[in-house]
């Protein structure tokens, strides 16, 4: 199976979550697309059959800048296709993944449940993310 893992991370925290999916993925066979969101083949992403978006919740609980570009880009190729979103925050309650989570199914998207942390991942927060990813290969 055929998996897009994109993120976007301004201090580490979201890349952690990413790099810990991307692991597990590989490891149980899939075939990755993993690639930071400002250099990420709008055309691969399209043609996976899962595609994981990771940002953390910036401004006002909106995506980091390069993740709502290259969002906004591939928004039009979502319909049908199963979505995963997950990232870091720190002070908020989730807001910018639900919103995001809404803008995924408007697009027609097969949007399963998010996967937040809390700042910087601990041991188990990765594990989750490991178990979030590779139940997306079921
Ligand atoms: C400019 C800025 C804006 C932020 N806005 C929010 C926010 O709206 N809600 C929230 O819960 N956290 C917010 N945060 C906290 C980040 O989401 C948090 O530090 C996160 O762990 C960063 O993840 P990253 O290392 O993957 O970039 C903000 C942080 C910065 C620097």
């Amino acid at each position: 199976m055929k998996v897009a893992l994109i993120y976007a991370s301004t201090t580490g925290n979201t890349e952690a979550m990413a790099n810990a999916m991307n692991e597990a993925l590989a490891s149980a066979g899939a075939e990755v697309v993993f690639s930071t969101a400002d250099s990420a083949d709008a055309e691969s992403v399209a043609a996976s059959d899962v595609i994981l978006l990771g940002s953390p919740a910036m401004g006002d609980e909106v995506l980091e800048d390069t993740m709502e570009e290259f969002y906004t880009g591939i928004e039009g190729a979502l319909s049908g296709k199963k979505v995963g979103l997950f990232g870091s925050y720190d002070w908020g309650d989730g807001q910018w993944l639900r919103d995001w989570e809404d803008r995924a199914r408007n697009a027609g998207a097969n949007v399963s449940e998010s996967l937040m942390v809390h700042l910087t991942p601990e041991a188990d927060d990765l594990a989750k993310c490991q178990d979030w990813a590779k139940a997306f290969l079921a």
